[in-house]
């Protein structure tokens, strides 16, 4: 029999949230409403699974687990013990990893904080690093910083020397890398980056850290659920440590992973491990780490490789579309999940170009391309791939929605032609504007006529009254 409800100053415990907190309800209600109306084009984003969610807002959240399976500052832990090493089995398999080999941390709570452990768990502090510049499209945490400031942690406490992409052909200069690490000698050699849309030589990357004794990191955020289904270069060949996000291409819950290669060093095991806990973080969000190791269940399953095929096939789709339409494309394509496109040909800048989208129910992100003179109006846009191929969209509808993204541009185009360059008078001129209204109307259509992850009946999904239904 069941236990009685209390209906003390306990009642709360157990209203569900619709009725318990109707203002938060209805914010999640709206945001349903976007993702379900929209077009999600932002390259470091997914549409996780219904299991994953499950996990991730499961009981596991009350529990505290500081340590690691088997060796925990608490008690009760014998399930969570279990769910840890079930997700860091489910990691290494998913990676086509020996476990003798590579060894994984789940407990990152994201990116930027795998990557901060790692730099705490093998350098000292002002250690020589060398990662992607993020104007080239590489990461902040890879050592970002400013003439005037020191943006990113990577770069507060070590030294960064950041290298390139060739400002002709948006490819990596791995021939500059290569002489500058010769003089800079970088204790770690970083790859990956947030907006490079050709694949990695890792190879050639490693040649480069071993004439430095240097440690090769690669930061796979973007590309690891790519790299899982073998349609990217494999960097586990090549690196000492690969770190990732878990909610990009990978298509989990919002956290971080670290894996190492533990054969050739014995210690690097208890150092990273030490640095993730009790260095960099405390307790492990152990829901969080149930929907990683859900996702990574999916990862290992022969459909996520066509699905990751897929993603490919489309992004490739979308640029060739875009192309056609006289769009340049930086490096003139893509290999992966994203796209740059270059707006300085056509005299717009990237923050236009996302805030129409937005008015259009298009989500896009302004982007710098190589060459760009200002960090604050980035000549580029980027896109992914990742989030509609998840609503099982493929190369006919990347064609529909890079016709979109033309449409969109040209009256970007028509209204900066009356109104004049500044973004507060593009603005103005864009909220009233009859082709946006219309745009946004046969997107919604459009985009409402798909499945939205996690959501088994659509229908169910409400149009918000008012405003932010834009109705
Ligand atoms: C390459 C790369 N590394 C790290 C991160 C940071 O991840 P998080 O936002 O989870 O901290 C990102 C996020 O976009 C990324 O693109």
């Amino acid at each position: 029999m069941a236990t009685a409800l209390p209906s003390d100053y306990n009642k709360a415990l157990y209203t569900p949230l619709a009725e318990a907190d109707p203002e938060v309800q209805s914010i999640i209600d709206d945001e349903t409403w976007r993702q379900f109306s929209g077009l999600e084009l932002i390259a470091s984003e997914n549409l996780t699974s219904l299991a994953t969610m499950e996990a991730n807002g499961s009981i596991l959240t009350n529990k505290y687990s500081e340590g690691l399976p088997g060796a925990r500052y608490y008690g009760g832990n014998e399930h969570i013990d279990r769910l840890e090493r079930l997700c860091q089995q489910r990691a290494l398999k998913a990676f086509n990893l020996d476990p003798a080999v590579w060894g994984v941390n789940v407990q990152p709570y994201s990116g930027s904080t795998a990557n901060f452990a790692t730099f705490t768990a093998l350098l000292q502090p002002q250690d020589r690093i060398m990662g992607l510049g993020l104007p080239s499209g590489g990461h902040l945490t890879h050592g970002y910083y400013t003439a005037k400031k020191k943006i990113s942690a990577s770069s507060i406490y070590f030294q960064s020397f950041p290298y390139q992409v060739d400002t002709k052909t948006g490819l990596l200069d791995y021939e500059g890398l290569h002489k500058n690490a010769d003089l800079f000698k970088p204790r770690m050699l970083i790859t990956g980056g947030s907006a490079y849309p050709r694949d990695w030589d890792y190879k050639r990357l490693s040649e480069t850290a071993k004439s430095q004794q240097a440690y090769l990191m690669s930061d796979i955020a973007h590309i690891s659920g790519l790299v899982a289904a073998q349609v990217q270069n494999n960097p586990f060949e090549y690196c000492d440590i690969v770190t990732t996000t878990t909610h990009k291409t990978l298509r989990g819950p919002r956290a971080g992973l670290i894996f190492f290669r533990k054969d050739k060093d014995p210690e690097v095991e208890g150092k990273i491990n030490a640095a993730v806990f009790p260095a960099c973080q405390g307790g492990p969000h152990n829901n969080t780490i149930a929907g990683i190791a859900v996702a990574l269940k999916q990862a290992a399953d022969p459909a996520f490789k066509e699905y990751a095929a897929q993603v490919i096939k489309n992004s490739q789709t979308m640029g060739k579309r875009l192309i056609e339409h006289g769009y340049k494309l930086q490096t003139d394509g893509s290999e992966n999940h994203l796209l740059l496109v270059d707006l300085r040909p056509i005299g717009l800048t990237g923050s236009k170009i996302e805030e129409l989208a937005d008015l259009c129910g298009v989500t896009v992100n302004k982007n710098a391309v190589v060459g760009d003179t200002s960090a604050l109006t980035p000549g580029g846009y980027r896109l992914g791939t990742s989030a509609l191929t998840s609503r099982s969209m493929k190369e006919e509808e990347m064609l529909k929605v890079a016709d979109f993204l033309h449409r969109m541009t040209q009256i970007a185009l028509e209204i900066q032609g009356k109104v004049g360059k500044k973004l507060v008078d593009f603005k103005k001129a864009a909220h009233t504007h009859e082709g946006v209204k219309q745009l946004k109307k046969e997107v919604e259509a459009f985009a409402t006529s798909f499945p939205l992850p996690g959501v088994r009946d659509t229908s169910s999904i409400k149009r918000p009254s008012g405003a932010n239904g834009h109705a």
